[in-house]
């Protein structure tokens, strides 16, 4: 794929809110550093941010939206996020908050999780991404699994050139550091991850913060697991892949995007079955079916 690098304009807004629209993700500048951004209602393309990274795991990400009334729309905010939104944003500071089930949001996106995290950028080129688009954009940092966050557009290039269609260029990043992240899922504010915005909360973790993503507890099954399943017992809800088939699949046509996209749905619906137990058919362990082995994997132990 070629990857071409447009100026920021509006030509080239039109252009990244079409590829957005189409399930492309379009890396786009934001204040704190560049991110690769999907559409967070279609689950085929979040999956499409993970390959492109070819990250091994699937991790929470975070929802851009342009304003507070938006974010509202797909999380729910107790008095302190509302005041921590009313103070920061537009800015660097994203909020992790109960999610609502109607807003449509991918479960790939939270990784299955029944919070969100939601930020309102400052930058131009991402508030203008959002208003053509007019769809919520899931954006983790748009660098290579393992390679540093991209503040310049040069930097996305080196990482992601050849994997993702298009980059729009605003020039070097102003803050240069991740967003600070803040979770008010409970009574009191937690610190998930430091950031340019100082925010008086409780720190997580206790010892040093390094990848605010393991912290996050991560959705798992209540029931035991078992994966590389050849066929279900009668005690097992089974999930297909290809053509071991189950009672859902999670692509009849082998497809790892597509079971990439559906992952967390089928969990989730394994998990709410009569049954006791899940199973799941193997997934070949190559491109995105290495992360959906990490998730199975862990929700096995
Ligand atoms: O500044 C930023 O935040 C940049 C720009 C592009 O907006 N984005 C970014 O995304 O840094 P990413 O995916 O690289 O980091 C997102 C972090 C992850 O560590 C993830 O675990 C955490 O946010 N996170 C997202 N949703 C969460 C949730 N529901 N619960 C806990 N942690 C969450
Ligand atoms: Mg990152």
């Amino acid at each position: 794929m070629e990857t071409r690098v447009l100026p920021f304009d509006e030509e080239a807004i039109a252009e990244a809110a079409r590829l957005i629209l189409a399930g492309e993700p379009v890396a786009v500048a934001t204040e704190t550093v560049y991110g690769l951004a999907a559409d967070a209602t279609n689950a085929e393309a979040v999956a499409r941010i993970y390959e492109a990274k070819g990250r091994p795991s699937f991790n929470p990400l975070i929802i851009h939206i342009p304003d507070l009334p938006a974010a509202e729309y797909i999380g729910e905010f107790n008095e302190d996020a509302h005041a921590l939104a009313a103070q920061h944003w537009p800015g660097p500071l994203t909020l992790v908050v109960p999610l609502r089930e109607r807003a449509g949001i991918a479960s790939l996106v939270t990784a299955g999780l029944p919070t969100v995290g939601l930020r309102v950028p400052a930058h131009p080129a991402m508030q203008a991404l959002l208003r053509a688009a007019g769809r919520p954009l899931a954006a983790p940092s748009a660098n290579a699994s393992g390679s540093i966050s991209p503040t310049r557009a040069e930097h996305v290039s080196k990482g992601l050139g050849g994997r993702i269609p298009l980059i729009i260029d605003a020039g070097p990043s102003e803050r240069g550091l991740e967003s600070t992240i803040v979770a008010a899922t409970s009574n009191s504010l937690r610190l998930l991850r430091p950031g340019p915005i100082s925010v008086d909360a409780r720190e997580e973790g206790g010892s040093r913060i390094e990848a605010p993503g393991q912290l996050a507890s991560h959705y798992s099954p209540s029931k035991p697991l078992r994966f590389n399943a050849g066929q279900a017992g009668d005690d097992e809800y089974m999930i297909g892949f290809g053509a071991i088939s189950g009672v859902a699949n999670l692509s009849p046509a082998g497809d790892l995007l597509e079971a990439a996209a559906r992952l967390f749905d089928l969990l989730h619906q394994a998990d709410t079955s009569p049954k006791s137990r899940i199973a799941v058919a193997r997934v070949p362990d190559e491109g995105l079916g290495v992360a959906i082995n990490d998730r199975l994997r862990r929700a096995a132990a």
